[in-house]
């Protein structure tokens, strides 16, 4: 198999989620291009919609329009989110300094997922939360007056950093976090920086807010998901030949990873024409099939490409030698049980691949893929295994590729459009 061609990939998951929030506590009307319009997407629009921000229909290619009076009101209906943990969290850290009660829920996946992990630090700084299932949902929040916060993170977490941020917005109240393991996504930072609020980071791993700006109605433009483009990326690295250019992808160092990991495993993935865009960085990414051998992804690393595991997996079950993911137990608190299921399921295509303990481990090998996978409705599984299934001759089985659309529409489409068989 050939990659050919110049494509592009959706908005940004992450980012649209936090422009479609930022829009609903800025006053006056905002203009988000570049939006992604998927399943999770639409999760964030719907909710905020009930929290009375008119938010537009979320169509491809179109501006998505919100206009606010720059807080939430309270809601008509119970919120569910969907298939979205970042709508959850974020969204529960900005109803934290709402005087009113809000009831969340989601799926069957979302209701699965640890929510204690936000609702206890809300409680320390003065949201009352009830009605909880456990550590999950559904529950009930009721805000108002917060106090401010300093917490060492028990997990390196974007969602948990944006909530407890986002408290401290809504609340007005500063905010000091830090994280144990790495760095996890920063956009939130970004943004709260670019509207004027104080966001520093000290020596020791500190990140300190203080609510000194104001979010004023912004015109913003989304930019490709590495997220995304990993897939198309892990596609161009095990094809037979040619090159793939991935047009205007955001770069942010915090997303990137997997790109470090691929180059220490041969590949050389290259940024061209880098910009920056509302304080992130976009880029051409260019790629080509490489000779790979194995490699460790070291604890410190996992935050940096926390969604991007299942692809690297699949692309080490090609590599020379066995790779080591040290410290992915997060893993079993996605969408699914992605550690659980991605060793399963490679090892259901004939791949040697181990959990031991909180490490995965994967076994190169040359044998021509072959079985089902079970995807459990996991976007990101579905979209590494369809990757595993572009080698020659492979017979991958996917029980459900269209959920792929939870972040990524038309990726079949797109998989096949950047493949040409080798004469
Ligand atoms: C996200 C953070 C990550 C990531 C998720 C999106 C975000 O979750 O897995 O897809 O937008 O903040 P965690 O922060 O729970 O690791």
């Amino acid at each position: 198999m050939i990659v050919e061609g110049v494509t592009r990939v959706p908005g940004d998951k992450s980012i649209t989620h936090r422009a479609l929030l930022f829009g609903a506590l800025a006053r006056g009307r905002s203009h988000v291009g570049g939006a992604l319009t998927s399943l999770d997407a639409r999760s964030s629009a719907r909710v905020l919609r009930q929290l009375g921000v008119d938010v537009s229909p979320l169509q491809s290619e179109r501006l998505v329009t919100l206009a606010s009076r720059g807080r939430l009101a309270r809601p008509d209906g119970v919120l569910n989110c969907g298939n979205s943990g970042t709508t959850t969290r974020l969204l529960l850290g900005m109803l934290a300094g709402h005087a009113f009660a809000a009831r969340l829920t989601g799926d069957a996946s979302l209701r699965r997922r640890p929510m204690r992990r936000v609702t206890v630090p809300l409680e320390h700084m003065g949201a009352r939360i009830s009605d909880m299932d456990g550590d999950c949902l559904p529950l009930t929040i009721r805000g108002g007056r917060l106090r401010g916060l300093e917490y060492p993170m028990p997990v390196s977490s974007a969602q948990i950093k944006s909530c407890l941020l986002l408290a401290g917005v809504t609340g007005r109240v500063p905010v000091a976090l830090r994280e144990p393991t790495g760095r996890s996504r920063d956009h939130t930072e970004r943004l709260l920086r670019a509207f004027g609020h104080a966001v520093t980071e000290t020596d020791d791993g500190w990140i300190r807010f203080e609510p000194t700006g104001r979010i004023e109605a912004f015109d913003m433009q989304v930019p490709g998901d590495p997220s995304s483009a990993a897939f198309l990326v892990g596609a161009a690295v095990l094809a037979e030949g040619g090159s793939l250019r991935i047009s205007r992808v955001g770069v942010n160092p915090t997303r990137i990873g997997f790109l470090a990991v691929l180059r220490r495993m041969g590949a050389a993935p290259r940024l061209e024409d880098e910009e920056l865009t509302f304080g992130e960085p976009v880029a051409d990414l260019v790629c080509e099939p490489a000779e790979l051998r194995a490699t460790e992804v070291r604890a410190e690393e996992i935050p940096g490409l926390i969604d991007e595991i299942p692809l690297l997996a699949v692309v080490a079950s090609r590599a020379r030698g066995t790779s080591v993911f040290r410290d992915v137990g997060e893993l079993r608190v996605k969408e699914s049980d992605r550690l659980g299921l991605m060793a399963g399921n490679l090892r259901a295509c004939g791949v040697a691949a181990e959990v031991c303990g909180e490490d995965l481990h994967v076994e190169g090998s040359e044998r021509v893929p072959a079985g089902r996978v079970r995807t459990a409705g996991d976007h990101r599984l579905a979209m590494a295994f369809a990757v595993l299934g572009t080698l020659p001759g492979a017979k991958v089985r996917i029980d459900d590729l269209q959920c792929a659309d939870v972040s990524f529409p038309r990726f079949p489409e797109t998989l096949r459009a950047i493949r040409r068989r080798a004469r």
